[in-house]
């Protein structure tokens, strides 16, 4: 018994919601094939498109899914096969794909024992092994689908957002890596309130936005003064890629997850591919090689 699912690629923080905010790509992302086996154990069996481990316990499938396997009554075990279309250290949710998709996976094969947050908490496990940290902002909206908010991390409590309609993303990746691990250790550990004032303004705001299909108040929500001004001086160009997605009639944007992607929001898809275009020239001009998609959330 086998089954084939799709893992989106996810955009974590969204600006102003570091940590706790993130939102799915509807056309972005991995292919999964999961099957049952007989012995109790969790294979690796191939991995197309990128150089990663095969050993269970140094895959985030793996480990992600040894959490599951762990807690449900099942005798069996099961294979993987991915065929990983997301590069890792990108800022589009990497590991958050494989974690989630590999325990989605599992859990229809045995018949849905889990629930949706469960199966995140279980894919937390895998980004902790990517990142040091279990976040959920990646693995939560690759399993609900479209926006979501970790209300809480202790005791762990998701919350499913609406997408308005006609929301697209566009997400530019220079061809660098960066490992979350290392863009975690060069943020601050304190904030100023003046700081937290303007971000949860600008989170609640965002929020409302989405419930309401305002995207006037989207854009004007999608600001973050806290990590931002500290990661961005990692990307390539990263002020006037913005600056000419929002001339080319983007909401508003920032950096995808840990970096290097950017990504900019749009109300409807011409304006999406024309803010395509805007980044796509902006990297062509200064030489910076790059990969471009761009999605319905
Ligand atoms: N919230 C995490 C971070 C997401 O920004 O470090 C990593 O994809």
């Amino acid at each position: 018994e086998e089954i084939k699912v799709f893992c989106p690629a996810t955009i974590a923080n969204v600006s102003c919601g570091f940590d706790v905010l993130g939102l799915a790509l509807d056309s972005v992302g991995d292919e999964m094939v999961v099957r049952k086996t007989e012995e109790k154990v969790i294979r690796i069996t191939k991995i197309k498109g990128q150089d990663l481990p095969l050993e269970t316990n140094k895959n985030v499938s793996g480990v992600a899914g040894l959490a599951l396997l762990e807690k449900s009554g099942y005798n069996g075990g099961f294979e993987i096969e991915i065929d990983k279309r997301i590069k890792p250290g990108s800022g589009i949710g990497s590991s958050a794909a494989s974690s989630a998709g590999a325990v989605w996976a599992m859990n229809e094969l045995l018949g849905r024992p889990f629930s949706k947050l469960e199966l995140v908490q279980f894919a937390m496990q895998g980004e902790k092994l990517a990142s040091d940290v279990a976040h959920a902002d990646n693995v939560a909206p690759a399993i609900y689908g479209g926006f979501t908010l970790v209300r809480s991390y202790e005791p762990l409590d998701i919350v499913a957002i609406p997408t308005p309609d006609e929301l697209f993303a566009t997400v530019i990746h220079p061809q660098i890596e960066i490992k979350t691990s290392d863009s975690r250790k060069i943020l601050k550990t304190t904030l100023s309130l003046e700081k937290g004032i303007k971000q949860w303004g600008n989170l609640g705001g965002l929020i409302a936005g989405l419930f309401q299909s305002d995207y006037d108040l989207i854009g004007r929500s999608l600001q973050d003064h806290i990590v931002e001004p500290i990661r961005s001086i990692l990307i390539p160009a990263f002020d006037d890629i913005k600056t000419n997605a929002m001339a080319a009639g983007a909401l508003g944007g920032g950096i995808s997850g840990s970096g290097p992607s950017i990504f900019a929001l749009s109300k409807g898809e011409k304006i999406a591919q024309n803010v395509a275009k805007s980044m796509e020239a902006t990297y062509k001009t200064i030489g910076v090689p790059f990969d471009i998609h761009i999605s319905k959330v």
